[in-house]
């Protein structure tokens, strides 16, 4: 186990993310077939496994990435760039149709059941949103779990995200929540 470039907490592992590639497509495959994910991003009315094969060829407003845990593949984490959203695709769904210029919004899964619940998701999304906030001059960055999901809520709330409205995305309600640039006047 390394210890290295982790400084907020010098005892937890490295988290980290790269692109996700071709090759990476059947570990994802895998996930999201286990329980853990399926029920919460495959369900009925969700896009299916295989539109992957579309998000790492590259659309023009999702970003899949792949997360590390130390070098080990452990999930899955995306952001969309929600005004690349609305203006490239031809049937905008969802809860984030009409965002304007720097609005993001980001999802993932943690693939891996044994790494559920150690706070590897925390450190992630904080990591994943401040690089959206810092380098890719995100004004602000979005997620839209279900209210039932308490854990991702839980989640997160600890990686600095705050509840600002309720939503319906044409299957279900979500709860949103939003993480702000401190330089925004948005
Ligand atoms: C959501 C997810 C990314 C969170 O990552 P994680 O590493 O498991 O979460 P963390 O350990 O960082 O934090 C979870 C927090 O929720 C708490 N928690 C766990 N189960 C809970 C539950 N059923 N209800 C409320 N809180 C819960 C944990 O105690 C922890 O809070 P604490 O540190 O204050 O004790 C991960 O669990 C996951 O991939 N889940 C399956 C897919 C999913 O739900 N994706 C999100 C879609 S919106």
């Amino acid at each position: 186990m390394k210890y290295n470039n982790n400084y907020e907490n010098p005892i937890m592992p490295d988290i980290h993310f790269r692109p996700m590639e071709e090759g990476d497509i059947p570990v994802y495959l895998d996930w999201a077939k286990r329980d853990h994910v399926k029920t919460v991003w495959f369900i009925d009315g969700y896009e299916p496994p295989d539109y992957i094969h579309t998000k790492v060829e590259g659309n023009g407003y999702d970003f899949p990435f792949i997360l590390l845990l130390d070098d080990q593949p452990i999930g899955y984490i995306v952001y969309c760039d929600l005004y690349a959203y609305k203006n490239i695709c031809k049937e905008p769904s969802g809860v984030f149709t009409d965002e304007p210029p720097g609005s993001y919004c980001i999802d993932l899964f943690i693939g891996e059941e044994s790494h559920l619940n150690k706070g590897y998701g925390t450190q992630l999304v904080k990591k994943f949103s401040d690089m959206l906030l810092t380098q890719k001059q995100a004004k602000r960055v979005l997620i839209d779990p279900s209210p039932e999901n308490t854990r991702a809520i839980r989640c997160y709330e600890k990686a600095g995200f705050k509840p600002i409205r309720k939503g319906h995305n044409g299957r279900e309600e979500v709860i949103i929540l939003e993480k702000r640039s401190t330089t925004c006047s948005m």
